[in-house]
């Protein structure tokens, strides 16, 4: 049987063993949670400007808490899909360095990805705006009354993410970096590219001579400095490079 796409991939991957994904929205659209640009788009119902930035925030915390509050409920519901398994399970193989993610959603945690690099930070956490104290959101108890309370300083807590205009978190993204200058592959999982600094790291990791890789059923602007593009959605392709990879090891 002739060599396809996707032995390619799981070949490449296995001979430079240093690989790393970037992956955005929808590496976890086949959990049910939206993406943010294109059909159903968050960004096509709501503005960002009204509900993610600094700004929106303290204008009106409670409506912003209001719109985390609706992404959570959906999220309580939503699992990891085969491919937020598939790249746990090449971390776990050692074909995959980490993933780096701008998704706040914490799917790939919960799927066994070990080393994770969440540039947007985590909806699953609030943070006060004045002391920094950080709390986890496992139910939706302490959201009753918006915006919550900062337990330890009685200031308003927000949610623990990076909204428009701010930067990454340091320590995230010098992790982001350093994972990109070692990796000789990067998969570019479900993301548009057209968020920055984030859409950044796959052309440092280009510069540098690392092959890309493009996982995405719709072209994006990174697809012009793809060596490799799978048109296909990531809960399909990932599984199915994993097995290659499995008959080869
Ligand atoms: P976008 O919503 O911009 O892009 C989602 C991408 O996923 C698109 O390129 C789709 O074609 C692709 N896609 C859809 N379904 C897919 C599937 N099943 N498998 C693979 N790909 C699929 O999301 P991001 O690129 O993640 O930032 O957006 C980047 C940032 O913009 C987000 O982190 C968020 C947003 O504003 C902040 O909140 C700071
Ligand atoms: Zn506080």
């Amino acid at each position: 049987m002739s060599k396809d796409l996707y032995d390619e991939v799981a070949e490449l991957l296995i001979t430079k063993r240093s690989a790393v994904a970037l992956t955005g929205a929808g590496a976890s659209a086949e959990s049910g949670v939206p993406t943010f640009r294109g059909s159903g788009g968050l960004w096509t119902i709501f503005r960002p400007e009204d509900i993610a930035t600094p700004e929106a925030f303290f204008r009106d915390p409670e409506n912003v808490w209001r719109w985390y509050k609706w992404r959570l409920e959906k999220l309580f519901e939503a699992k990891p899909n085969p491919g937020h398994y598939a790249l746990a399970e090449m971390e776990r193989l050692n074909i995959l360095r980490c993933v780096i993610t701008q998704n706040v959603d914490e799917l790939h945690r919960v799927a066994g990805s070990k080393c994770l690099i969440e540039l947007h930070g985590s909806i699953r956490r609030m943070r006060c705006v004045s002391c920094g104290y950080t709390e986890r959101i496992d139910d939706l108890s302490r959201l009753e009354t918006l915006p919550p309370k900062c337990p330890r300083c009685g200031s308003i807590m927000r949610p623990d993410v990076v909204l428009f205009g701010e930067p990454i978190p340091m320590i995230e993204w010098t992790r982001a970096l350093s994972e990109t200058y070692k990796a000789k592959i990067m998969l570019v999982v479900g993301t548009s590219g057209s968020v920055y600094p984030a859409a950044l790291l796959p052309h440092i990791a280009k510069e540098r001579g690392s092959i890309i890789i493009e996982i995405n059923p719709e072209e994006t602007e990174l697809s012009d400095i793809a060596d490799i593009i799978i048109r296909a959605k990531s809960g399909e392709a990932l599984p199915k490079i994993l097995e290659r990879i499995k008959k080869l090891l």
